[in-house]
């Protein structure tokens, strides 16, 4: 394993299909749901695996990033479901028998339903049931698994509570007044929440907006489930991954810029102290005034997701964690939603120079996966983004590799052998 990942990701939900026992299952149902459409079939990945994994080996990439399903473990509180443990372990050996290297994530976005009736990600209990999940997946597939990632972008709550704050401060009055009718709307769907979730108070899913005591209960229950598993399984590298945007600085934005990346980053440097790695996803940059962070710049190019292509954020992150973070570190995200494949390969190609200059100044950087693997379900988006290097037929589900599937390894051809 002293060679370079190169790879692709996915994410349980936004790939498997009738994810039925999870809680964005339920939301996605809900009569005011803010989900444009359900994730349903997704891209049937849990029944073709075996094709996809092939069609990324055959493309010369040598890891895969994939995540276990909690909901699909512990479909009911207490209870784990052997057929399903068997599932990972079959997707696992698939991987070991291409030659591909699996990241495996426990946790990413979705969680069991039943988790959210107990308080979900604001409630202390979170933690002993994270771990304990995560300690029976260590005893059930450790032997399979290498790298392991507890929280797909553990950071990510407190960003979206600054990011609500952020659009109410850049609304216009027409804006604001029509905000107070979307207002009512989403009281009604707040009602809905907590009633398909049996909760008096709040629905806490983890991508809701999230208090401060919330977010150390995040990272607590990273840890706990850190160190379960190392118990079982002291050969596992266990990390977790963060949400990060290369933060630039305008005149008068130093202060505001420093914030957001304490905010981003510097506060979770102590519980990630005792990690083996670090996952950095980023997607691009933010700059800062004195009045915070402002819109792309005019005419800069714009992706699907609405945020600015600009690819070689990804080598301004990673020098700048390396600044704080002295381990290893793993790019388990970085991508472009677009129509456009030739715009994704120019991407890649610019993110990959991006990489590799960081690793030329010694930041110590392992791999790289690239998001995602398949056009997939993009949570409220629904399936319209196009991050996959392959296309996935909305109808027949038949899978339509994109040149940049073939494109990728040539950017990253000599660090394999680093
Ligand atoms: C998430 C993915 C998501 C991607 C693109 C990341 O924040 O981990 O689940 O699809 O960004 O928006």
């Amino acid at each position: 394993m002293d060679h370079f990942f190169l790879g692709a990701a996915t994410a349980p939900h936004q790939v498997e299909g009738n994810n039925v026992n999870s809680d964005f299952w339920t939301l996605e149902h809900l009569p005011h749901t803010s989900f444009i459409e359900p994730s349903g079939a997704a891209c049937d990945h849990y029944h073709r695996f075996e094709e996809d994994i092939r069609l990324l080996s055959e493309a010369g990439l040598n890891a895969y990033r994939f995540g276990i399903e909690w909901a699909r473990i512990q479909p009911e509180k207490g209870v784990f479901d052997e057929k399903e443990i068997a599932h990972y372990r079959d997707v696992l050996l698939c991987c070991r028998r291409y030659g591909v290297e699996p990241l495996v994530t426990m946790h990413h976005f979705s969680s069991p339903k039943w988790l959210i009736g107990e308080g979900g990600w604001e409630s202390e209990k979170t933690i002993g049931y994270f771990a304990d999940y995560c300690r029976r997946m260590a005893e059930a597939l450790g032997d399979l698994m290498g790298y392991v990632c507890t929280i797909n972008e553990a950071n990510m709550g407190l960003q979206l509570a600054s990011l609500a704050k952020d659009i109410l401060r850049r609304m216009s009055d027409v804006q604001v007044g029509l905000r107070s009718q979307a207002v009512d709307v989403r009281a009604l769907a707040k009602a809905e929440e907590r009633a398909a979730f049996g909760c008096e108070g709040d629905v806490n899913v983890f991508l809701s907006v999230r208090s401060e005591e919330g977010d150390r209960i995040v990272m607590r229950a990273h840890e706990a489930a850190r160190d379960a598993m190392r118990a079982v399984c002291p050969h596992l590298k266990i990390g977790l991954t963060l949400s990060l945007h290369d933060i630039q600085v305008l005149q008068g934005g130093e202060q505001l810029a420093a914030q957001a990346w304490e905010n981003e980053f510097l506060r979770y440097l102590d519980s990630v102290r005792k990690d083996d790695f670090l996952g950095v996803q980023c997607y691009t940059r933010k700059r800062f005034d004195e009045t915070g962070s402002l819109p792309p710049p005019q005419g800069a190019p714009i992706t699907q997701m609405g945020y600015e292509n600009y690819p070689q954020a990804i080598g301004n992150v990673l020098c700048r964690v390396a600044e704080k973070y002295a381990g290893e570190l793993l790019v388990t995200e970085n991508g472009i939603a677009t129509q456009d494949d030739k715009e994704r390969v120019a991407f890649l190609e610019k993110a990959a120079e991006s990489v590799k200059a960081a690793r030329a100044k010694g930041v110590p950087v392992k791999g790289y996966f690239y998001w995602s693997l398949l056009d997939n379900f993009e949570w409220q988006k629904g399936f319209a983004m196009q991050f996959g290097l392959i296309g996935v037929d909305r109808i027949t589900l038949q899978r339509c590799p994109k040149n940049s599937l073939y494109a990728f390894r040539t950017f990253f051809v000599e660090e394999e052998t680093k």
